[in-house]
């Protein structure tokens, strides 16, 4: 009995002393932390990304307000919510999902308030002290003439609805799908002949549009640099267009085209001066966008899809889709590239402009948020779930928060307290150490006198001699590449609910070889089902003594219909002593599946033997 009374004695002060002990850890932990936990609200409910939150100074009395455009359900319930500390003191409703908010000042009233512009559709939807003050457009674009004709015809009652989605399907073969009207589109996508018959008479009356949709929305400033200066509003559209819009009279001041769908638009300068626009594209092209011309440039060429794109100064600083994290100068040069721990889900800036420094925050699918200096790594963020957008900046009255949007849809609000040193390790000052140690140099031998004097006496045959190989080099890498792009298959998948296209192309010439999957969801793009093709892997068959495969088994993510996913594989010819030859077989699969869906045969190049030097 007494026995019993003392284990439990213990067993008491032991669960006190952990109890204490954890709440010091608490403590310790917030001691050490750069952050304050100001806000955590589990049952938010919010879902929206990054390009969808923004602060503002909506009174123009120096306390910003956080907006959120929410895209609710991500069918109903659209909303577009202003916060002010803690509570949501106005709420708007949208009528479609939003892709992106921004606030721009309009005009020169004083006290100074920005009006607040929601991309949605193929509208920008303007809010003015939060009440709907205009609605803008974007032109229409030309509907093709042969679809114009078969719609009138229709509606005359010249062309039964069956007829009319035969002929529509024909033109369809002849066309890229976006070049046709959303009427055709979801007309084309109705099974039963009533509801067709329905649909054509719905729409008698009214006017065939070509309409596009805006896909990200940023502002230039127009002609002052000033943080409360008049900007112009910029969009890219899934047309592959740049707008440039008027704020005041809401009309395109100017327009450009551009080879892909831009996704992510960042400008530097002034609109009536001389600017530069970044257009991150889905291809995973970079393209620049100047004043005086309007032809778009290739940039940067990315290996993967892009995530989030900051520019800090003349670098451009990506996030992709494979875990690489790299700074680009303007011009295209990498600087440099790291590898993350996990994928990336959003990315930000922390422009802290008190201490005078930028940093790049970065949001993983493991609940951190990586802080950045360049390429320094200086703090890491612990969130209560994987984040789905962050905002830096001034919130209420304190210059530097954090807010961060849940993947559960909870909010969570930091405050970066104001003894953080985010040191830059990089500015290591003097020369590097081994500047320091004496070289041994030998003394000259009789060779390097023999050799001295050929040069001199047979320079030119020397010269001519090296310039002849390289060219023999050359030519032989150009045929190898050659042969290696005509190598690549693009195989198909015979399965009607995930079709998919596979192709691959090799880079390098060994013993490391670069191979570039491209992969395609080539299901036809629908109102109602998104048509996602999840949960596949690829995996890689191949003769284990000849290569070794970096990573083994590559993890997809969802993929959506008619963007080009790339993947990169690195591949070791180990067959070191021979010039080795083989063919890799690539196969995606579906978890829980047997049968593959596809599977390529890729025909490697000759591998150069490892140079010993
Ligand atoms: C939309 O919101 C309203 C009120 O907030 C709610 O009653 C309704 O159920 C919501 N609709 C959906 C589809 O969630
Ligand atoms: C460009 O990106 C930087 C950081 O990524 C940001 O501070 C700046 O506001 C962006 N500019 C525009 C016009 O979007
Ligand atoms: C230079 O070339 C000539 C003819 O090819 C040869 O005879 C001569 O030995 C060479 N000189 C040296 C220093 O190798
Ligand atoms: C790929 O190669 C294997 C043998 O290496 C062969 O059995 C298979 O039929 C080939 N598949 C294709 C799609 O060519």
């Amino acid at each position: 009995m007494v026995a019993i009374y003392i284990t439990l004695l213990q067993v008491f002060i032991l669960s006190s002393i952990y109890i204490k002990m954890t709440s010091e850890d608490q403590d310790e932990k917030e001691k050490h932390s750069n952050w304050l936990n100001a806000h955590y609200d589990p049952v938010a409910g919010f879902y929206t990304f990054s390009t969808c939150i923004t602060f503002a100074d909506l009174n123009g009395d120096g306390d910003h307000k956080l907006v959120i455009a929410d895209l609710g359900t991500g069918l109903y319930n659209m909303t577009i919510k202003v916060l002010k500390g803690t509570s949501i003191i106005q709420e708007n409703t949208l009528l479609d999902l939003p892709t992106g908010v921004t606030s721009v000042y309009m005009d020169l009233a004083e006290p100074r308030t920005p009006g607040v512009v929601v991309a949605s559709g193929s509208g920008l939807f303007v809010y003015k002290s939060m009440r709907p003050y205009y609605k803008y457009n974007l032109p229409l674009l030309p509907v093709l003439p042969e679809e114009a004709v078969l719609w009138d015809q229709a509606n005359n009652e010249n062309l039964d609805p069956l007829t009319l989605a035969e002929a529509l399907d024909g033109l369809k073969k002849s066309h890229p799908t976006s070049s046709f009207t959303a009427r055709t589109s979801h007309f084309l996508q109705i099974e039963n002949d009533a509801d067709a018959r329905q649909f054509v008479d719905d729409h008698k009356h009214k006017p065939l549009k070509r309409e596009t949709v805006i896909t990200c929305v940023t502002t230039i400033k127009k002609s002052m640099a000033e943080d409360d200066a008049i900007s112009c509003i910029v969009v890219g559209t899934e047309h592959k267009q740049v707008y440039i819009i008027d704020s005041e009279a809401f009309t395109p001041l100017q327009d450009y085209e551009i080879a892909s769908v831009p996704v992510i638009v960042n400008v530097s300068g002034l609109f009536d001066v001389d600017f530069r626009m970044f257009a991150a594209c889905r291809d995973g092209c970079v393209y620049v966008l100047k004043k005086d011309s309007l032809q778009s440039r290739v940039c940067i060429e990315l290996d993967s899809s892009i995530v989030g794109m900051e520019r800090i100064h003349k670098h451009l600083i990506f996030a992709l889709a494979d875990k690489t994290f790299s700074c680009y100068t303007t011009r295209g040069k990498q600087i440099w590239n790291l590898q993350l721990p996990a994928d990336v889900l959003c990315t930000a800036v922390m422009d802290h402009r008190a201490k005078g420094f930028k940093a790049v925050l970065v949001g993983l699918d493991n609940s951190e948020v990586r802080v950045y200096r360049e390429k320094n790594l200086v703090d890491i963020i612990k969130l209560n779930d994987r984040p789905q957008a962050l905002c830096f900046g001034r919130y209420g009255r304190e210059d530097s928060t954090l807010v961060a949007v849940l993947a559960s849809g909870a909010l969570q609000v930091m405050i970066l307290k104001r003894t953080a040193e985010y040191a830059d390790h990089s500015s290591h000052k003097g020369p590097p150490m081994s500047q320091k140690m004496k070289l041994n140099i030998p003394k000259k031998t009789q060779l390097f006198v023999d050799q001295t004097v050929r040069e001199r006496e047979n320079g030119t045959k020397m010269f001519q001699n090296f310039q002849h190989d390289l060219q023999l080099m050359r030519l032989s890498v150009a045929q190898t590449y050659l042969k290696g792009l005509q190598s690549s298959m693009t195989p198909l998948s015979d399965d009607p609910s995930m079709p998919l296209k596979l192709s691959a192309t090799v880079r390098g010439i060994g013993p490391v070889f670069q191979m570039l999957l491209t992969i395609e969801n080539t299901a036809a793009i629908s109102l109602n089902d998104p048509k996602l093709a999840t949960g596949l892997i690829v995996l890689f068959k191949y003769s284990d003594t000849i290569y070794s495969i970096k990573p083994l088994v590559l993890e997809l993510p969802a993929l959506a219909p008619e963007i080009s996913y790339k993947f990169a594989v690195r591949i070791h010819c180990i067959a070191s002593d021979r010039p080795a030859q083989d063919t890799i077989t690539a196969l995606i699969v579906k978890r829980g599946t047997k049968k593959p869906l596809v599977t390529a045969n890729i025909s490697m190049p000759v591998s150069e033997g490892v140079i010993v030097v």
